[in-house]
């Protein structure tokens, strides 16, 4: 049987290395005994944007990008997504098994009493423009928050870091709520206890005069659904960041913020909003084609295409067309559609993408629904976070708890100069850098 070794021979040297693999991986560390010399650093990898780099060990989430595959702690996303609530996938991502009834309940009264906001939230809040963007007050918010529960700095205590974990799960999409209200001017409406998470949330966004907040079922089912497949995603941009900040044992909650600060960017979670802008501006789905070509000369990306992961039909984008359908019984069709359909179809049968692999992601759908649903497209984001609030919690919990992790702290590549003479400020030339 052959051995898990690959034998390096450095060919600069002639000397020869086995370094053992584990896990389909190399040690970066193993590469260090590689030196043509004793002051020799010894050999590094480099691999900007971390293209095929493993930074962790995790069981939380698997994906298996060319063939579509999507499962969280083992479970399909297309189960969990038709036979879940989102709290019950929450709580399956963070501890790790599918609840019974009675731990589903506790769970959820736990969650649902930590829904309410610290009052001086509202003051946070106040200090924003009326057209703030969401997601600045929701990143700024979550991070104030970190002065609100000074207790969270204790992260290695175990039961401290899960009412923190329950408190940002439950404050959440208050959060999001209040900064919704924010932007219209509508007076803050409080959590209803009585409520599920979804239809609070909505109750939170929604309710005008009325004594009592009437979810309608298919659009909180829909929510719950869009919350599922947000949750979780192994190690993207925003669970890198949650990972790097919250290996400098920060506190939960400014950790999360840097998760978000990430998710916001238009490549990430950002592109939901993205895509509509693109749909608005392409208008029409006679004008599709003029689009693509646009874009095939360089000119402009297909927002809400195309994946670092997924080489193939991104599982969660067929979960909502699907669930698109339900919503538009309600809410009525969404035009938009139209062009996004048309947009796919050209696009698949295009060698420019085909190549490329390029297919529909997350994104490219979502926002065409949460628009139908009633929300603005500045808010799109905000919904990617409240439900990957999740998913950053267990992968930060998982990092806590790993022994192998310590400070995150990358090398690099040094091109700069080499030691030189001080230059007196009598000595300078003129301008030696471009004026600004
Ligand atoms: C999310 O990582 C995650 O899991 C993220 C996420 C999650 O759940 O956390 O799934 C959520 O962020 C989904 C992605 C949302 N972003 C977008 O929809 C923005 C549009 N997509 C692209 O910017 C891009 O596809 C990325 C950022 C998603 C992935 O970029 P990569 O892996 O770095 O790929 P690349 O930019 O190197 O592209 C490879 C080629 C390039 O062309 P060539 O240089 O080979 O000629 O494909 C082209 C790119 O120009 N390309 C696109 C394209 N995406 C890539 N061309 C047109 N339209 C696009 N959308």
């Amino acid at each position: 049987m052959a051995e898990n070794t690959l034998t390096i021979t450095d060919n600069r040297t002639g000397q020869m290395y086995t370094v053992p693999v584990e896990n389909g991986t190399i040690r970066a560390m193993s590469l260090r005994q590689i030196k043509t010399g004793p002051d020799d650093f010894g050999l590094m990898t480099y691999d900007p944007a971390f293209m095929n780099t493993a930074s962790c060990r995790s069981s939380i989430t698997y994906i298996d990008g060319d063939k579509g595959i999507l499962r969280y702690r083992g479970y399909p996303i297309e189960v969990l997504a038709e036979r879940c609530t989102f709290l019950e996938v929450a709580y399956l991502l963070l501890f790790g098994e599918l609840p019974n009834q009675g731990e589903l309940k506790t769970w959820v009264y736990d969650i649902t009493h930590h829904t309410m906001l610290h009052e001086a939230t509202k003051k946070f809040m106040e200090g924003f423009r009326y057209d703030s963007h969401p997601m600045g007050m929701f990143v700024s918010t979550v991070a104030a928050l970190s002065s609100v529960y000074p207790e969270a700095r204790d992260i290695h205590d175990a039961e401290n870091r899960m009412h923190q974990i329950v408190r940002l799960i439950g404050k959440v999409p208050s959060i999001a709520a209040l900064s919704y209200r924010h932007n219209v001017g509508f007076p803050y409406v409080y959590p209803d206890n009585d409520l599920s998470y979804t239809e609070n949330f909505m109750n939170m966004l929604w309710r005008m005069v009325e004594p009592k907040y009437v979810a309608n079922p298919v659009l909180s089912r829909a929510l719950d659904i869009l919350f599922i497949l947000h949750a979780d995603h192994e190690q993207n941009c925003g669970t890198n960041a949650m990972r790097s900040v919250g290996s400098a044992q920060t506190d939960p909650y400014l950790s999360l913020a840097s998760a978000a600060s990430a998710l916001a960017g238009p490549l990430h979670g950002g592109a939901n909003e993205e895509v509509l802008k693109m749909l608005d501006e392409i208008g029409t789905k006679d004008n599709v084609p003029a689009f693509i070509k646009k874009v095939k000369d360089g000119h402009g990306k297909l927002m809400g295409f195309g994946h670092r992961i997924y080489k193939n039909y991104d599982p969660r984008a067929k979960i909502i067309k699907w669930s698109s359908e339900q919503v538009f019984e309600v809410t009525g069709r969404n035009p938009k559609l139209d062009i996004a359909l048309e947009l796919e179809r050209i696009a698949l049968e295009d060698d420019y993408f085909n190549k490329r692999k390029l297919y529909p992601n997350v994104d490219f759908y979502s926002g065409i629904m949460y628009q139908a649903m009633g929300f603005p497209p500045a808010m799109f984001t905000v919904l990617f976070a409240i439900a990957r609030t999740v998913g950053w919690l267990a992968q930060w919990q998982e990092l806590v708890n790993d022994p192998e992790q310590k400070i995150a702290r990358p090398r690099q590549i040094y091109t700069g100069y080499d030691q030189r003479e001080f230059i007196p400020m009598e000595k300078r030339a003129a301008a030696s850098v471009p004026a600004r």
